[in-house]
């Protein structure tokens, strides 16, 4: 039998819990709250996160599918929405794709350079959030967002759906990956993650990638989605 883990991550401690995304908004403090966890935790990102994952045998074979559909899906300009450390960034560039990344931490982004300059890679990266990309319409050729969706609530989705579809041309694609909404999971949670003794709390909307593909029905139609064991890729085509 698949273990089921909850809460999401080894230490987060559940605060909250709704039926729908719509009953939590960010504006209650929470967005600020997230975004300085994402501050905090630049550091440690890749330790805590990837460097945990890849020793667990649980999550290795999610982490090979997602390397794999990145691998195969980075070519042409790319935006990658929420690039955090830059892990998939690196992967992008190394797939042959010119990188834009919009990143909200000024942190993360540091990150992200110090691990392209030590790779002699290059790419834009630019200070903005996925509900107002600050790029101009039909400029991008594809993008791509990792566990960044789980974190918007429904009206910043609703904006960073229009957004993605405003700056990548027609035709385009999108690839998006994030946790999985298992069976007997709440939909949304309010976590709390402790940084070096501070606590934050942060949104977790936990999805099937069978919402997903509902909610992005309006500006682009799906052509592959997975399901893996903790985790849910799918990749669709503007319209
Ligand atoms: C869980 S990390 C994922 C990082 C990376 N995509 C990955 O898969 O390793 C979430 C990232 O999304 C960023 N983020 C949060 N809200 C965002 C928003 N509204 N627009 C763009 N990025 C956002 C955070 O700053 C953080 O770097």
């Amino acid at each position: 039998m698949k273990e089921k883990i909850v809460p999401p991550e080894k230490n987060d401690e559940i605060v909250a819990t709704y039926d729908r995304v719509e009953q939590v908004a960010l504006r209650e403090g929470l967005g600020a709250e997230q975004d300085a966890y994402y501050v905090a935790i630049a550091d440690q990102f890749e330790h805590e996160w990837y460097g945990s994952r890849e020793a667990d045998k649980r999550y290795a074979s999610d982490l090979q599918e997602m390397a794999d559909a990145v691998d195969a899906f980075a070519r042409g300009d790319l935006l990658e929405v929420g690039a955090g450390s830059g892990h998939w960034t690196i992967r992008c560039l190394n797939a042959g794709a010119r990188v834009t990344v919009v990143e909200p931490s000024e942190t993360m982004r540091s990150v992200t350079r110090r691990r392209l300059t030590s790779a002699g890679k290059t790419a834009r990266l630019m200070l903005g959030r996925s509900e107002a990309i600050p790029l101009g319409d039909h400029k991008m050729d594809r993008c791509l967002m990792a566990f960044v969706l789980s974190h918007l609530d429904g009206a910043t989705r609703d904006a960073t759906f229009k957004e993605i579809a405003r700056v990548v041309r027609p035709g385009g694609e999108l690839l998006l990956m994030d946790s999985l909404r298992e069976p007997g999971d709440p939909g949304v949670l309010v976590v709390r993650r402790v940084v070096n003794a501070q606590p934050f709390r942060v949104l977790k909307v936990l999805h099937k990638p069978e919402e997903v593909a509902a909610m992005i029905d309006p500006v682009a139609r799906v052509q592959e989605m997975k399901t893996l064991n903790h985790a849910w890729v799918l990749r669709a085509r503007l319209v």
